[in-house]
């Protein structure tokens, strides 16, 4: 039986796009989904490329002393490395300069022409030249400005071709209907709907007025615009007019993922060109929002474009891949700032998942010498995780079938979540102590490591790179390329496995330095530091009263300790100082390091998600070259240390009084 197929697209991009994160987004998105289907054992087809003929182009190339060829070879090489640096996984990259895609471009104009949907006229309109966009008088700001780019436009009159696409309008609002998983989201449908209705105008699919274009095959005069040529990509890549098996086997397209400011581009003309041309339609074409920056769209002349590579050097390219799915709702615009990216990297990469396996192979490593250890009977706790882990799997599948990847990636990171707090709760640390319950700690490391097997293939869509390195650090032979979502069945690890522990997945980053140059982190880093300079010296000052004498303080200078709630992320030793651990604490509303002597009493994971009280505003101090800020309470005798925890769930930051 032949595999089941699934064909997914990007647009392609305009050489002069200079991309940015929101490029960025679509790419990994389409990667992202055509992971996962290639997971499922589907033969995927995924296909992104450049679009670089054009106006802009040509004037662009003018000015950067190069033919419009070399212009854009450049810039395409830049686009193709960027992918690689960002692990997208594309079957082919089609170029709309490339011999393949000319042919079929020339021959559909041909084959249109000849039938009589393709046909001579002269145009008039208003033309914006940066923008290649012409606009009805009605739309044009005052002064006969551009909508889109608010420049001059010019009358421009100039013989075209034109295609007859309200011909197929009809049809289209059929299939529309009697498809409605074809525009999505839903809203968006409604929109295309009541466009079409509005009546459409015929479409100039030629030009005269520059020539970096494919030229149209019986009248040399003219060049194919834009539409034509860019949408076809989607079929001259696989075969059109060229291989009619690879053609067979792939079209319809699944899905062409867009970005919602050509969906009608994808939704009116694309299906009227195929109708012309007697295809079938693609079957879902997929708007998503835009990642906007503080001040909106990201723009190059505000200098607000927010470039992939620079993140990619400071973050790794799997921080840049999950911010960026996770962040966007399905269909909707999503914000991105880096404080935003900074927050998802320590709290979702670093503590929740970067932790779940650092803290699980050390307490493999101290209690089975890395070993995984054959489980014994689980019990109902057990059980709840094995559940939520087939569960998880199959609720992936559902969302990334409907594209609402940063849902699927929610629900993975329930899972994770789960997982901490089953260590939490079994406290693997107590069972270890007692001789006696030996099984149960071996149920118990077994029902985590096996979880965090599942959690490893579920992510590898995602993040291929953790992945890859979560695998390695579990020690399963097979590899990670050949597990399919059949392996998410629970049980897949073997026993006698051994693990080979290695560095955190994610490290932490270091919130101040990372958002050093944001202004308001930056004040009120100050803040702290002054009030925290001013408030020693002088309560060393007051020591001079007769109840400084006693030791007796007013409620006044009790009021200045601030204590507040503080749940532990993440701990561990601090190198070369045997009673030191060093503390990732959350505050609430930030995250903060405190080193304290507590060493000989608490192990680094006995310690993570507890919920612990701290002196929230001390001078921050180095001990042993390790900056702590903030100092943990705990309660001592001669017997040992207990640390102050919080009874019941209190939110950290929480004021304690
Ligand atoms: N060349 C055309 C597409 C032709 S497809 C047959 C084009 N190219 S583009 O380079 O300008 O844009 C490519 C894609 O990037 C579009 O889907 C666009 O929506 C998307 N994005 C551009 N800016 C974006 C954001 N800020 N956020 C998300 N996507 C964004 O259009």
């Amino acid at each position: 039986m032949s595999k089941e197929r699934f064909y997914i697209t990007t647009p392609i991009y305009y050489p002069n796009a200079n991309l940015h994160i929101g490029h960025a987004y679509t790419t990994v998105f389409c990667d992202a989904v055509a992971r996962w289907h290639r997971f499922e054992g589907k033969e995927v087809f995924y296909l992104t490329g450049s679009d670089e003929h054009g106006q802009k182009v040509e004037r662009a190339a003018m000015e950067a002393g190069k033919t419009p060829q070399e212009y854009v070879d450049g810039i395409v090489a830049g686009f193709k490395k960027l992918w690689e640096r960002l692990d997208v996984a594309y079957d082919d990259f089609i170029r709309t300069t490339e011999p393949r895609h000319t042919r079929v471009v020339q021959e559909i104009f041909q084959r249109l022409y000849d039938q009589g949907d393709i046909y001579k006229d002269t145009y008039e309109g208003w033309y914006c030249t940066p923008c290649e966009s012409f606009w009805p008088e009605g739309r044009l700001l005052e002064g006969k400005l551009c909508p889109e780019c608010e420049r001059p436009v010019e009358l421009v009159q100039e013989e075209s071709y034109f295609f007859r696409i309200s011909k197929y309008a009809p049809r289209l609002l059929q299939h529309i209907e009697e498809h409605p998983e074809f525009i999505q989201p839903e809203t968006r449908r409604n929109e295309m709907v009541s466009f079409i209705k509005q009546g459409l105008e015929e479409l100039c699919v030629s030009r005269t007025t520059f020539d970096w274009g494919i030229p149209v095959p019986f009248d040399k005069k003219h060049v194919v615009y834009v539409w034509i040529d860019a949408l076809t990509n989607y079929i001259s890549a696989v075969g059109y007019l060229q291989d009619d098996e690879t053609f067979d086997k792939w079209w319809p397209a699944d899905v062409h993922v867009v970005g919602k400011d050509i969906l009608r581009f994808h939704t009116i003309i694309w299906p009227c060109i195929l109708m012309a041309l007697d295809l079938p339609l693609p079957k879902r074409v997929y708007a998503h929002g835009w990642i906007l920056v503080e001040s909106g769209k990201m723009s190059k002349s505000k200098g607000t474009v927010v470039d992939p590579n620079a993140l990619i050097d400071e973050f790794g390219s799997d921080a840049i891949r999950y911010t960026l799915l996770r962040e966007m709702p399905y269909g909707q615009d999503a914000k991105y700032s880096r404080r935003g990216l900074v927050e998802r990297i320590n709290s979702d990469l670093a503590n929740d998942l970067g932790n779940a396996l650092h803290r699980s192979l050390a307490m493999l490593s101290r209690y089975f010498q890395g070993v995984v250890p054959e489980p014994g009977e689980p019990k109902d706790i057990d059980r709840s995780v094995m559940e939520l882990a087939e569960a998880t799997g199959r609720q992936v599948a559902e969302r990334v079938e409907k594209l609402e990847v940063n849902v699927a990636l929610a629900e993975i990171w329930k899972l994770v979540g789960r997982l901490n707090k089953y260590i939490d709760e079994t406290e693997p640390w107590t069972l270890a102590r007692d001789p006696e319950r030996r099984e149960r700690l071996a149920t118990v490391m077994y029902t985590v490591l096996e979880a965090l097997r599942i959690v490893t293939l579920l992510v590898t869509p995602f993040l291929p790179r953790t992945g890859e390195k979560m695998w390695t650090q579990l020690g399963i032979a097979a590899p990670l390329s050949e597990q399919r979502f059949d392996n998410l069945a629970w049980g897949g690890l073997a026993p006698g496995t051994q693990t080979q522990p290695g560095n955190p997945v994610f490290p932490r980053i270091d919130v101040k330095k990372a958002l050093a140059e944001e202004e308001d982190m930056e004040e009120k880093t100050d803040a702290n530091v002054e009030a925290a300079a001013t408030q020693e010296p002088k309560a060393q000052g007051d020591k001079a009263g007769a109840e400084d004498k006693a030791n007796l303080i007013t409620i006044d200078e009790f009021a200045k300790i601030e204590l507040r709630v503080a749940k532990v992320l993440a701990a561990e030793p601090v190198q070369g100082a045997d009673r030191l651990l060093k503390l990732q604490v959350d505050l609430g509303s930030s995250q903060r390091q405190i080193v304290a002597g507590i060493a000989q009493h608490y192990k680094p994971e006995e310690l993570v998600g507890k919920s612990i009280v701290v002196v929230a505003n001390l001078k921050p101090a180095k001990l042993r070259g390790e900056l702590s800020e903030g100092m943990l309470l705990a309660a001592s005798d001669g017997d040992g240390l207990s640390l102050l925890t919080v009874d019941g769930e209190r939110a950290p930051g929480a004021e304690v009084r």
